[in-house]
């Protein structure tokens, strides 16, 4: 079987830096060609997307709303069990954290204690993990909040859960997360992201990124990741819903196709499928992806 992969950069990111998602498909494609499992093929590829700065996530992630935080999110999966992390703070490869977690008797670690896990690994950063590019960004009119579904009607004040007052400024719209499915030579599945969240977060905020269902999801049928508001796809459980269609024999471009058209209009969405036979992607904004098949772009965003 040809392997297969599948990369994004997030619902909302420029369609414009597919050219990131395509490096990354060949960086799983080669970690195949050395003998990687799947699920190491789509960590490699998430790497890549990883050192993006197009991208939010590694050391590229949105700023919260303080001005000066970023908590990470990530999750790995195959046929054979998951693995993800919550509330990581200064790493530049979640993803690695949540497949350390994925050999570990659990199957997720959220807050200090996955921090306390990332630091045992070598994986934290010595020096905070923010760049220029998104401290700028958190410079913009608090009154963009107001654009995301989640914030509309919500009272700052109220629910405002960092040390330091809520700033004259807030971080922008972001492209969110980045994710690879693969489907290797044996026609195994696999899915991995990573996120640095959205923009719009109170501290401790966790997305769909973590949660196995929601933002990803793998079986012998098919391998899913999301991208878009984690909310209302933790809600959906996006990726569990669009598997049970494929796995009862929807194609999968066909689904993930139908899946965004009927979310709710006002919530960002993104999906991408590989399945045994096939693959699929979607996304209700721009989305910046790209598909491989061997070593031919099959397809991409933009
Ligand atoms: N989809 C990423 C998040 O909502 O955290």
């Amino acid at each position: 079987m040809v392997p297969l992969v599948v990369a994004h950069g997030g619902a909302g990111a420029d369609g414009a830096h597919s050219a990131g998602c395509v490096v990354a498909c060949r960086a799983a494609a080669r970690a195949l060609g050395a003998g990687a499992s799947a699920l190491e093929a789509a960590a490699a590829a998430v790497r890549v997307l990883e050192d993006d700065e197009n991208f939010n996530a590694g050391r590229h992630s949105a700023v919260r709303l303080d001005g000066r935080t970023v908590q990470m999110d990530a999750g790995v999966a195959d046929a054979d069990g998951f693995g993800s992390v919550a509330g990581l703070e200064d790493v530049a490869h979640a993803v690695d954290v949540a497949l350390a977690v994925r050999r570990s008797p659990h199957v997720m670690l959220a807050g200090a204690g996955a921090q306390a896990f990332a630091r045992k690994l070598g994986l934290v950063s010595p020096t905070p993990l923010i760049t220029p590019r998104r401290v700028e960004h958190a410079r913009d009119a608090l009154a963009s909040l107001r654009d995301d579904p989640r914030w509309v009607h919500a009272d700052v004040e109220a629910v405002w859960n960092f040390d330091t007052p809520p700033p004259a400024a807030v971080p922008p719209p972001t492209g969110d997360t980045v994710g690879a499915v693969v489907r290797d030579a044996q026609g195994k599945l696999a899915a991995a992201g990573s996120t640095g969240g959205t923009a719009w977060s109170l501290r401790g905020r966790v997305g769909d990124t973590p949660i196995f269902g929601a933002g990803f999801y793998a079986s012998a049928h098919a391998a899913l990741v999301a991208t878009g508001i984690g909310e209302e796809i933790w809600r959906r459980m996006s990726c569990r819903a669009v598997h049970d269609g494929v796995a009862a024999g929807t194609p999968p471009m066909e689904a993930v196709v139908q899946y965004v058209r009927a979310h709710p209009a006002a919530w960002d969405v993104g999906l991408l499928c590989v399945t045994p036979a096939g693959w699929g992607a979607a996304s209700n904004r721009n989305m910046a992806w790209a598909a491989m098949e061997g070593d031919r772009v099959v397809g991409r965003g933009g």
